[in-house]
């Protein structure tokens, strides 16, 4: 498995570069890591994908993860949501795509890595939206979510913090605590990081699975396996541009 790390001089640019609207909840409530996190993912995925030319960024809400890829790869970046105000208000130029992660709107192998961050916790199949965006991609999958330890002693104390200190958190920068009360809702249908594990592993060549802040963050890059994919469909179908 590959080790990446991200460079101060990496993170700094990156920072430097953030546009003042960013987002101070999420930055909040993840102790300021998302960033970091966002930039490791994006590494990790580019030590198995050299010089991608198309990168999808599925949920991309504003395109966080977006702006990460453009200051660390020089590639066409598409985003695809299914919110159109978080696409109009993107931080970033680029295709902006309407859909839903379980029907994307794009044909096999279009796509050299296919991305995502933050969102995919939030469905109801995780397994169908990992198929559907290998199903797109030529090569990689990369995703950075909301896990759940498999220690029980972990588990409820990370569930608590969701339940009780996030929300108020969010509350310091501006965020209602109601908005973030969902997350623990989510938390408690997830699977725990080895159940989603094995989901995966059934999907594609798992080749990273790594968990942050005591397993309340996974990180995992997948390789397509080669039946998987016929290779050089270059067109993208896209339904709706935002
Ligand atoms: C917490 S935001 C994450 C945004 C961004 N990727 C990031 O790193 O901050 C979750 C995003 O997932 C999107 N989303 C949730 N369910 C979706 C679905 N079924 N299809 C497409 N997008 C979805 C939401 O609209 C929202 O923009």
């Amino acid at each position: 498995m590959n080790e990446v790390k991200v460079s101060n001089e990496e993170l700094q640019r990156i920072y430097n570069d953030l546009p003042k609207f960013y987002d101070r909840a999420n930055a909040m409530i993840s102790f300021f890591q998302d960033v970091k996190w966002r930039a490791e993912l994006i590494k990790t995925v580019k030590s198995y994908c050299n010089n991608p030319k198309r990168i999808l960024d599925v949920a991309s809400g504003k395109g966080e993860l977006s702006y990460v890829i453009s200051k660390l790869i020089k590639t066409d970046i598409v985003m695809v949501d299914y919110a159109e105000n978080m696409l109009k208000s993107s931080l970033i130029e680029g295709d902006k795509v309407l859909a839903s992660f379980y029907n994307l709107p794009f044909r096999d192998n279009v796509f050299d890595a296919v991305v995502s961050s933050f969102a995919l916790h939030a469905a109801d199949d995780i397994g169908a939206v990992v198929k559907e965006m290998t199903r797109v991609s030529r090569k990689v999958v990369g995703v950075i979510a909301m896990g759940k330890s498999d220690n029980w002693l972990l588990r409820n104390y990370v569930a608590f913090y969701l339940r009780f200190i996030q929300p108020y958190l969010a509350a310091l920068v501006g965020a209602k605590p109601l908005d973030y009360k969902y997350i623990y809702y989510i938390y408690r249908k997830i699977p725990t990081n080895s159940q989603l594990k094995s989901i995966i592993s059934k999907i594609f060549d798992l080749k990273v699975f790594k968990v942050k802040a005591l397993g309340s963050v996974y990180i995992f890059v997948g390789l397509k396996k080669r039946e998987q994919g016929k290779e050089g469909e270059k067109s993208i179908k896209e339904e709706k541009i935002v």
